[in-house]
């Protein structure tokens, strides 16, 4: 957890950016910022598979902190992925090539959600001990007196019950919403269940040395104001709580929000991230007074020639308008194929330009 300076704020300015405190510049870091884009992870990607570098500790805490350093970022992510809950629970799933994450028997009825396991969280504990590594890696102050902030994170329970129902990415949601209208008990059970084992898994991460949790709810975007209001508040706002009663600042994330932002505010999250469709200063305002936001230059962009690209980042600090309380990041993962100098420019420019 944060350790504090003298005037008791914390010693990382990532983490008071996500408090909306006063910082010297805008910290920076990038959602997928260790992945195939980057040549060291493909390196070791060709001797792991991407379960085996999470599931040892020595690897994805190397993976996360050669990402952190060769992109000179604010903050390490921890190299996981929102899955991993899933073996636990008792349901199988692989990472296909190509495909991505495959769920061999998707949840259908009420007695799959039922036979759902939430008493063995502590498997997921290698997790926990890959953070030690990087928060011990990085617990010195860095040249400029800051110490790199350290990112745990969990999926929210909508996007993980969306991955269960589905048995995979999805364009339409038709089995999860399926599910969900028809059978609201099942619904309940299955999301309660996901919360039981995120907030332990968070806890674990939390205790081994993680500064703030980000809840990817990813396909948030999927669901209407009304559905996400009946069907999902009441259980993210349960686990944001959860999380937050650790002592570590949330994060919580998701793409195609813009129309969703001032109802996910009411989850209690302390930053909100915003994806690249919605002009900064307008997410911010939806999201409203006191909350910190996180984003937003398109992922895209890092592919543009280097003067829109700097353009583009000037544009995301100037609707921040170097206000307390913003973060920069992408409105959604590194994709692979881009440049690694372009990310590399980009972090050093929002140095230079974000100074107060
Ligand atoms: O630095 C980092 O951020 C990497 C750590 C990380 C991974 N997954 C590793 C990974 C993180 C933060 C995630 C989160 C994750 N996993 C999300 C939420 C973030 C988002 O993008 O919205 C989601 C939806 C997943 C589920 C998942 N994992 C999918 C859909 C895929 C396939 C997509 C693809 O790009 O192929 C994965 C695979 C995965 N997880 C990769 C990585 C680096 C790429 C595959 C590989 O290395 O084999």
């Amino acid at each position: 957890m944060s350790k504090q300076r003298a005037d008791g704020l914390s010693d990382s300015r990532f983490v008071r950016a996500c408090l909306c405190q006063p910082v010297d510049r805008t910290p920076v870091w990038f959602l997928r910022q260790a992945g195939r884009y980057m040549p060291e992870y493909m390196a070791v990607r060709r001797n792991h598979s991407l379960l085996e570098i999470c599931r040892t500790p020595d690897v994805a805490a190397e993976v996360t902190i050669t990402a952190a350093e060769r992109l000179d970022v604010d903050a390490a992510i921890i190299f996981a992925d929102l899955l991993l809950p899933f073996t636990p629970m008792g349901l199988d799933f692989e990472f296909v090539n190509g495909e991505g994450p495959v769920v061999h028997q998707p949840i259908r009825t009420r007695e799959q959600v039922e036979a759902l396991r939430t008493d063995r969280a502590d498997e997921l504990n290698y997790v926990a001990r890959a953070i030690e590594q990087v928060a011990k890696h990085f617990a010195p102050a860095r040249p400029d007196g800051d110490r790199l902030g350290i990112i745990g994170f969990i999926g929210a329970p909508f996007t993980l019950a969306s991955y269960m129902i589905e048995g995979g990415s999805s364009r339409n949601y038709v089995e999860m919403k399926k599910l969900m209208y028809s059978d609201r008990t099942a619904w309940s059970m299955l999301m309660d269940k996901l919360n039981t084992v995120l907030a332990a898994y968070a806890a674990q991460q939390v205790q081994a040395g993680a500064d703030v949790i980000q809840i990817f709810d990813s396909w948030a975007g999927a669901l209407s104001v009304q559905d996400y209001r009946d069907f999902v508040l009441p259980f993210t706002t349960e686990l944001v709580q959860r999380v937050k009663a650790l002592g570590v600042p949330v994060i919580y994330f998701g793409v195609d929000t813009a129309s969703l932002l001032s109802t996910m505010r009411e989850t209690g999250a302390d930053v909100l991230g915003l994806d690249w469709r919605v002009p900064l200063e307008e997410g911010w305002r939806l999201a409203g007074e006191g909350v910190a936001v996180q984003g937003n230059l398109d992922p895209i962009a890092l592919f543009a020639p280097e003067d829109l690209l700097k353009q583009r980042v000037q544009q995301v600090l100037t609707a921040a308008g170097n206000r307390n309380g913003h973060i920069f990041n992408l409105g959604h993962g590194i994709v692979p194929g881009t440049p690694v100098d372009a990310v590399i420019n980009v972090s050093k420019w929002v140095k230079e330009l974000s100074a107060r």
